[in-house]
């Protein structure tokens, strides 16, 4: 609910958890006043406090107290006053700074959509924005604040669009948000990580000065997540305050957080300005990326939780958006890029008779590519490999009863390639300069409308060419050698434009072919981001195959992103990444709790009872998956050695609890799991114990684990409410 009090100049923006509060002053000024806990009043109990504070710039002559620097900004600028990090940063014939006062407003039903930028969405009554314009009268820019409240959805979505007058300017920087509060006592909770280590559930507390992550790949990046969190010290699982800010954009990106020798804090996300600037002619207009806010005090799986939901309803396009997702066969791991067609059959065949859904062809059968040294572009198929091409493939696959998926890497071109012969020029490099290269490959330069047809007719024309029903979107390395910048009036424009330029692919590509499932790829996840989500609903979490290794990636990752995104594949051992050597049970047990499971693993040369064994993991997933895909995750007690996940069907139905132990140890403790989410006074039947129990029980004194004493040991259990 968006309620504007014009007596004193009061926005109360509410959700069913939090009020989101900002006032102009008298010199129409536009302050922030809170963020937090919903009240159904606000009175400016929290008054607003003038003080002479030394060194202080007042714009306004004899006033000693009324000073940029300590004022709650709602979106702040550089270079008058406010020494903080600013919301927006201009450079023109005025110099620097914009002086934002208050200009109007309008609030309404629904929201719009950002154009050619991926953005939340909600029906009319699910959603209402207010647009606030502030106006800097000098130079005649006006900045337009949006913010969209889904009440129900426990989200504010926000995003600020620069729109000059008669004059030209450049924007060195502008974040979607920036936000004030009177409070330092907070803990910073991000993702991080590295290759194969992706998403790792990081706390820094805040200290004296600033934290911030951001990526100039090119892309959000291994490393980096375009999310940042700011919870109390104290907060666990059931209680807590925690605030969430995602930004729905998967190139450049920065998030920070910067306390003030007053004890406030300062933090927001957007695009980072590193390596970006813009120029706006005279009355043209810049729109930011979409920042989503959110806030539960209710601790962190209550955040869990909301972000999960909100994504499902409110982002992610696809329909597959609810549907329980297919068990697949990768050939990735199984073969690499040697491969025929009859090897292909023949692990089809297996994954089939083993009651898998859908087999996905990997890198290696387009071009002349026999190994990463070549081909990317050349989005026709190997005839030597696959004889029959893709429709007799495809064909043959469906008659074993699987659907069939392709993997591409569209946005990039290799050296040795018909594409680069032909076109060099549609490759990002510097002319005059050797390649950068990495993987042996380069990238795409899409911010040519030209390159972007192309990439968006030859896919098409493959997927238009058998019947294929998956697509796994790779895409192996970073943007260097941008060929721009000072040649180009001191422009920085390159990334975000290739960030425009690729969205533009996907926007076509998705709705043109809406009964394809998209899996978005960076090296796993290497852009896994809610850029990528709006238009593809799963991603390849991490190349990192590893049970052990995979827990970490699956914490961080399901910690935001809904688990029926998450893409978690059973691999052979010892392990490709790792030479980790775990029981195919445990290897099936965390990834059923990835999210969208499946195997990657030559299966032709698995011994029967393995093959048994995968059978009985593939039925024993179906039996469970709209319960992990769509239910409600809850983390259960983790030591250092264990973790226990637990999900909960959305009709309390059925429980499924994961277990794992990875190091054996003498004399360990006995540990007992509490479940939660159940319905007390149901019984639940658990077949692998041929026990019954209450849910009264399970979730007050707990469930003792076995005691075994084996390395990468783990437990599944499922309960079904009779
Ligand atoms: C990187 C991906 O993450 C892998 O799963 C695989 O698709 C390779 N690329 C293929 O080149």
């Amino acid at each position: 609910m968006i309620r504007f009090y014009a007596e004193n100049g009061l926005f109360h923006l509410q959700t069913r958890e939090f009020s989101y509060v900002m006032q102009v002053l008298e010199n129409q000024q536009l302050v922030h006043r809170y963020f937090g806990k919903r009240v159904n009043h606000f009175s400016s109990s929290n008054k607003m406090t003038y003080l002479d504070r030394a060194f202080g710039p007042s714009p306004i002559s004899g006033n000693r107290t009324f000073s940029l620097d300590v004022l709650p900004l709602e979106y702040s600028s550089n270079g008058l006053g406010d020494f903080r990090e600013a919301s927006v940063e201009l450079r023109n014939s005025f110099g620097v700074g914009l002086d934002l006062k208050y200009q109007g407003h309008r609030i309404y039903k629904g929201k719009p959509a950002l154009e050619g930028l991926p953005s939340s969405f909600a029906t009319e009554d699910e959603v209402e924005t207010l647009e606030l314009d502030l106006y800097d009268q000098l130079t005649e820019i006006r900045v337009t604040l949006l913010y969209s409240v889904f009440e129900e959805g426990n989200f504010l979505a926000r995003s600020a669009r620069i729109t000059t007058g008669a004059h030209a300017t450049k924007i060195e920087k502008c974040l979607s948000f920036t936000l004030d509060m009177p409070r330092k006592d907070l803990v910073v909770h991000s993702l991080m990580g590295r290759y194969g280590h992706e998403k790792e559930w990081t706390r820094t507390p805040l200290t004296s000065g600033r934290y911030e992550i951001g990526s100039v790949r090119g892309a959000s990046g291994h490393s980096q997540t375009p999310f940042i969190a700011l919870a109390d010290a104290a907060i666990t699982e059931d209680s807590g305050e925690i605030y969430t800010a995602h930004l729905v954009y998967s190139g450049n990106f920065k998030a920070f957080a910067e306390t003030s020798p007053l004890h406030h804090t300062r933090w927001g996300i957007g695009l980072n300005d590193q390596a970006f600037s813009w120029q706006l002619e005279a009355h043209q207009t810049f729109q930011t990326p979409e920042a989503l806010l959110s806030y539960t005090d209710r601790g962190l799986t209550a955040m869990t939780q909301i972000s999960h939901t909100f994504i499902k309803r409110h982002l992610v396009r696809s329909s597959f958006v609810d549907k329980v997702r297919p068990i697949l066969i990768n050939n990735w791991e199984a073969t690499y890029f040697d491969f025929t067609e009859e090897k292909i059959l023949e692990l089809a065949q297996t994954a089939s008779q083993a009651g898998m859904e859908l087999f996905v062809l990997d890198d290696g059968w387009f071009g002349c590519r026999d190994n990463d040294e070549s081909s990317l572009g050349d989005w026709f198929v190997n005839r030597h490999k696959l004889p029959n091409g893709l429709g007799g493939l495809a064909q043959a696959i469906n008659d074993l009863g699987m659907e069939f998926g392709l993997w591409f890497e569209p946005e990039m071109i290799s050296i040795d390639s018909e594409l680069y012969r032909e076109h060099p020029d549609w490759a990002i490099q510097i002319t005059g300069r050797d390649p950068i290269y990495s993987r042996e490959q380069l990238v795409l330069d899409l911010s040519q409308d030209q390159v972007c047809d192309y990439v968006i007719d030859s896919v098409a024309k493959i997927l238009e060419s058998a019947h294929i029903t998956y697509v796994k979107w790779d895409m192996n390395r970073n943007i260097t050698s941008m060929p721009e910048s000072l040649a180009n009036g001191e422009r920085y424009e390159f990334h975000h434009r290739y960030m425009l330029g690729l969205y533009r692919i996907l926007e076509a590509l998705t709705t043109r072919f809406p009964h394809i499932l998209f899996e978005s790829c960076s090296g796993g996840g290497g852009r896994n981001d809610l850029g990528m989500l709006y238009y593809m609903p799963q991603a390849w979490a991490s190349d990192n195959t590893d049970a052990i290794g995979r827990l970490s990636i699956q914490e961080g990752t399901s910690l935001i992103y809904p688990v029926n995104s998450i893409g978690a594949h059973v691999s052979a051992v010892p392990n490709h990444q790792v030479g980790r050597v775990t029981p195919l049970e445990t290897r099936g047990n965390v990834a059923m709790m990835g999210g969208a499971f499946g195997y990657e693993l030559d299966l032709t040369s698995l011994e029967a009872a393995e093959i048994q064994a995968i059978s009985e993991q593939v039925e024993t997933y179906k039996g469970i998956r709209e319960t992990v895909q769509n239910g409600q995750l809850y983390r259960l007690a983790k030591t250092s050695n264990t973790q226990s996940t637990l999900f909960v069907h959305q009709d309390r139905s059925q429980a499924v609890l994961t277990f794992v132990k990875i190091l054996a140890q003498p004399e360990a403790p006995l540990i007992q799991v509490r479940l939660k989410g159940l319905d007390p006074e149901a019984q639940y039947d658990c077949p692998c114990l041929g026990e019954t129990f209450y849910g009264d029980e399970l979730m007050n004194i707990g469930l003792t684990m076995p005691y075994v004493q084996k390395d990468y040991f783990s437990v599944q259990y499922i309960f079904n409410k009779r």
